[in-house]
């Protein structure tokens, strides 16, 4: 009998890095930008660290280094100025989210500009849709507000749209109301599988989108299904989604990984702000050494499948390729 010795292939950088199963490409990386509309509204979010609150020329900027980087897409939030029932401050042509895809595109025709499609930024009760008599969101209507604020990021030459709403029949409505309208090329990364999660909680505080009374349950997924996402991630495919977004990332794995065996779709997961918050927050206290945690939770998110990780470290993992790569040639 030979003796297997699976640590011969673990005894150097090199021999690991030939046997690796998986890597993180810095091009498979989305930054979300918060961008508000007046500057008393822009600066540091406290349970976001190293995340800021963006005027309109600091998120042109920002999408530079970024672009520079080799993060060549960003997912914008709009901050803004105005909130109403209606949410109308979403589809005005000259709100802020619209006017920054047309800055960032200017600048930088290349990039790749999606726009979050949601409502809790926009109304003054902070839930996603429109309320009906009794205080409940009105599905329908807000699919129809939804596919009027798609047709206006699109005017504003918008690359995808990412609905977060979770809605009935919202990416079916969108994308008749793109296609209405000559905008075939937009593409819709729908967040599918989006569940009812605490991890959101830094989020609510970095766009203000905190509901007034009740909760997101009544639209958002119950944590514990995964049959559930699956039955939704298929909707949202039959209705013309081109990418399927798991949200939250690092409590939802297995909900990633049978998203990548049951469809053939991209397949995009959300590093949200909590999971964020928490790895900052140890880092800080030098509880958790930062390199090799950012660099493990976002492996992680590829080996269960994802082909797009949206996540808040971006900007800091592809900053620290760039230096790896200048020691190597150095
Ligand atoms: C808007 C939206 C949320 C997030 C993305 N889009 C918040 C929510 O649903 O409450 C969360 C992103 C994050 O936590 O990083 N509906």
């Amino acid at each position: 009998m030979i003796a297997i010795r699976p640590r011969r292939l673990r005894r150097s950088d090199v021999v690991r890095s030939l046997v690796r199963e998986h890597r993180v490409h810095v091009d498979q990386l989305v930054a979300p930008l918060f961008v508000a509309e007046r500057a008393q509204d822009t600066g540091p979010i406290a349970s976001m660290p190293g995340i800021e609150r963006l005027s309109l020329p600091g998120a042109v900027t920002e999408s530079r280094e970024l672009f520079a980087l080799g993060v060549k897409c960003v997912l914008l939030f709009g901050i803004p100025a105005h909130k109403d029932a209606q949410a109308s401050s979403n589809y005005d042509p000259q709100g802020i989210v619209p006017s920054t895809i047309r800055a960032i595109k200017e600048a930088l025709p290349e990039m790749v500009v999606a726009a979050d499609l949601c409502n809790c930024e926009y109304t003054d009760h902070g839930h996603c849709g429109i309320l009906d008599a009794r205080g409940d969101v009105d599905n329908d209507a807000t699919v129809a507000l939804l596919a009027r604020t798609a047709a206006v990021y699109a005017q504003a030459d918008v690359d995808v749209v990412a609905p977060s709403d979770m809605m009935d029949g919202r990416v079916g409505a969108i994308r008749s109301a793109l296609d209405e309208r000559g905008s075939q090329n937009v593409a819709i990364m729908a967040y599918s599988a989006k569940y009812a999660s605490a991890f959101y909680g830094p989020f609510r505080e970095a766009a203000g989108a905190t509901p007034q009374f009740g909760d997101r349950r009544s639209y958002q997924m119950d944590p514990p299904n995964v049959r559930e996402a699956m039955r939704e991630i298929a909707l949202d495919v039959e209705e013309g989604a081109d990418i399927v977004m798991v949200k939250p990332g690092l409590p939802y794995l297995d909900v990633v990984r049978a998203a990548r065996e049951n469809f053939d779709v991209p397949v995009a997961v959300y590093n949200v702000s909590g999971e964020y918050a928490m790895l900052k927050a140890a880092i800080a206290n030098g509880w958790l050494d930062g390199d090799r945690a950012v660099d493990e939770v976002l492996a992680s998110f590829v080996r269960a499948g994802a082909d797009i990780v949206i996540t808040y470290f971006a900007k800091e993992f592809a900053l620290r390729r760039r230096s790896e790569r200048a020691q190597h040639r150095g």
